[in-house]
């Protein structure tokens, strides 16, 4: 019997996501399957968007950036639909079954994982792939998009030497990632960062204008900076806790209301503490200082051979699965294999760098200041 397969990418994009669209529709096609794609995520599923994945429109996607599926953060029980928050889950598998699906696979980063289960949950035959620049989706060891970044990353940071260099300044360089820190701890680390501030370790700003002094009195006076977009201060770190421990403890309703708007609050005044950092540490060092944010730059373009071929393995090994009826899972990497993880296991989990990780010890003993006194 011919299987038919669905096929879309949701959340933000990232490279290697055609390589992985590729893996899966070729290897699909080898068995005999049908393969569609649905545009722009769970919105083209909700839409019956389709886009006519062939041996014609698989072909020369390896190498490309992006999604030719386009992609979009929409959550199926949470639509924007004419002003309104809407479910619409059930009109979503209406679409499954109109097109006779034996499978949905769906690629996307932790929240993409949340989404999928959900319609899992509904009775459709989910199965997903990692993929995320941030490298913080749980049970895998790797996601694809996260080489390719951590490449893009070291090199803007290899380029910001040069020039904190020549005018005796900082750079603050803001690197993505969401809430964990693996993209500025691999960045700062392959480009020789001087200070890296992760989400995982809140910094103290006086420790981290102390490492720059010191560089300054041993005749280095420029320092790179490399701070995650989540990284946040001590004092940052004790407001947080503060809130979610009146979280814990309200008596009512409301109480709890309360202090979740707090933490919302604190956590909207991170957004722009690169800037608040950079303005510190002139005051503290009296250096100049600079702020140059990598932003969107890091998932764009091209993906890395790394990508390529870890993208291509985890398609393939997808299809695999389909053939043999295995649904609900991730398709997790594991060393140089794939294994399925079953989604119950994967959502509302993050990998964050574990304080005790190889690459955090090695930072340490090549003298990085990583903003604690560890
Ligand atoms: O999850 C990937 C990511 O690039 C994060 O690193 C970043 O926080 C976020 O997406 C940015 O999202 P958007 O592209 O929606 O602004």
């Amino acid at each position: 019997m011919t299987k038919y397969v669905g096929i879309l990418t949701a959340g933000g994009d990232s490279p290697g996501l055609n390589a992985a669209i590729r893996g899966v529709g070729k290897a699909a096609i080898g068995l005999g399957m049908n393969i569609v794609g649905f545009r722009d995520g769970f919105r083209g599923l909700m839409n019956d968007r389709t886009f006519r994945l062939d041996s014609e429109t698989l072909s020369g996607i390896l190498t490309v950036g992006g999604t030719i599926l386009g992609t979009s953060r929409d959550k199926p029980h949470k639509m924007p639909i004419g002003g309104k928050i809407m479910d619409m889950t059930d009109v979503m598998m209406d679409t499954y079954q109109r097109h006779h699906l034996d499978a949905l696979v769906c690629l996307g980063g932790g929240g993409t994982q949340k989404n999928a289960y959900r319609l899992a949950q509904k009775g459709m035959n989910i199965i997903t792939l990692p993929k995320t620049i941030d490298n913080d989706v749980a049970m895998t060891d790797a996601t694809f998009g996260f080489d390719t970044a951590l490449s893009i990353a070291t090199e803007a940071i290899d380029r910001l030497h040069s020039t904190a260099h020549s005018h005796h300044r900082i750079i603050v360089v803001e690197i993505m990632g969401h809430n964990t820190g693996w993209l500025a701890l691999g960045a700062g680390m392959a480009g020789g960062a001087d200070v890296i501030l992760i989400p995982e370790i809140p910094y103290d700003v006086e420790i981290v204008a102390e490492a720059i002094r010191r560089r300054s009195r041993g005749g280095h006076r420029f320092s790179i900076v490399a701070v995650s977009e989540g990284a946040f201060s001590q004092e940052t770190a004790a407001a947080i806790q503060t809130a979610d421990q009146q979280r814990q403890n309200a008596a009512s309703e409301e109480e709890k209301k309360e202090a979740k708007e707090a933490i919302k609050i604190i956590e909207k005044q991170q957004a722009g503490s690169t800037w608040e950092l950079s303005r510190q540490l002139e005051t503290l060092t009296g250096l100049e200082s600079r702020v140059t944010i990598l932003g969107h730059v890091q998932r764009g373009g091209t993906p890395s051979a790394v990508d390529r071929i870890l993208a291509t393995r985890l398609g393939t090994a997808c299809v695999e699965l389909i053939h043999n009826d295995v649904y609900g899972v991730m398709v997790a990497a594991r060393g140089e294999g794939a294994e399925p993880v079953p989604l119950e296991q994967v959502v509302g989990k993050r990998k964050s760098v574990p304080l005790d990780h190889p690459w955090i010890i090695t930072a340490r003993h090549v003298g990085t200041c990583l903003g604690d006194d560890g």
